[in-house]
């Protein structure tokens, strides 16, 4: 992997300290209790941190190192060699690839981590998830921009392994591979490449 070095912005920028979210300490009646349940019913999103690790990582590598068998010896677009199993790995992998980024591109509170998390090769190169988080409010609409187009990628993959269209599947893991690397440089090592 290469070494990123400090983008010497982030250094001097001032960490930004989200406030806990704390419940109201009040009585609820009934009702007040039953309409906070449906608010609270959808999933609640999950750390930058924890979807990344747990479950873009290992669901991209579902998707593109399957996906990679669509070209066979000869180097020519070739799906036949593809397995049933196969196909179902890159479809459940393409879908929950689509499902948490559009999860993202709707949240109005991202978070990076739990506080005291260290992230990959923090220290070493790369940011701490304060600055990450810092960096991610100065512009969450742009994070969740990227995230809708994660979603959009995802879905077109999705679309090409319904069809078996062995260019459509190649076409999508390039473009989701892009979605991934652009997120990258504009909010974990902005400046770089
Ligand atoms: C919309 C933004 C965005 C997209 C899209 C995105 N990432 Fe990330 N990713 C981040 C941010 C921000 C970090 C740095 C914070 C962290 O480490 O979790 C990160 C960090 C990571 C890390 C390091 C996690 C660690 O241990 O700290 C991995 C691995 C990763 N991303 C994989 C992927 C893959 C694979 C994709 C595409 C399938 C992807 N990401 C798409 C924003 C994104």
């Amino acid at each position: 992997m290469r070494n990123f070095g400090l983008p010497a912005g982030i250094m001097g920028m001032a960490v930004i300290m989200l406030a806990a979210c704390v419940h109201d300490d009040v009585e609820m009646t009934g009702t007040a209790i039953a309409e906070e349940a449906v608010e609270d019913a959808g999933p609640e999103t999950p750390t930058v941190y924890y979807a990344m690790t747990d479950i873009y990582q290992p669901q991209f590598q579902g998707y593109a190192d399957t996906a990679f068998w669509v070209w066979n010896d000869e180097g020519e677009l070739d799906a036949s060699g593809l397995t049933e199993e196969q196909w179902e790995t890159m479809l459940v992998s393409a879908k929950n690839l689509r499902d948490i980024s559009l999860q993202f591109s709707e949240e109005p509170d991202i978070r990076v981590a739990e506080p005291g998390e260290q992230l990959f090769n923090e220290g070493k190169g790369f940011i701490p998830s304060e600055s990450v988080q810092a960096v991610i409010d100065t512009n969450p609409d742009g994070f969740r921009a990227m995230m809708a187009y994660m979603a959009e990628q995802s879905d077109l993959a999705v679309q090409a392994v319904e069809a078996r269209n062995a260019q459509g599947v190649s076409d999508a893991s390039d473009n989701i591979y892009a979605a991934c690397k652009s997120c990258h440089t504009a909010f974990w090592y902005p400046g770089r490449r």
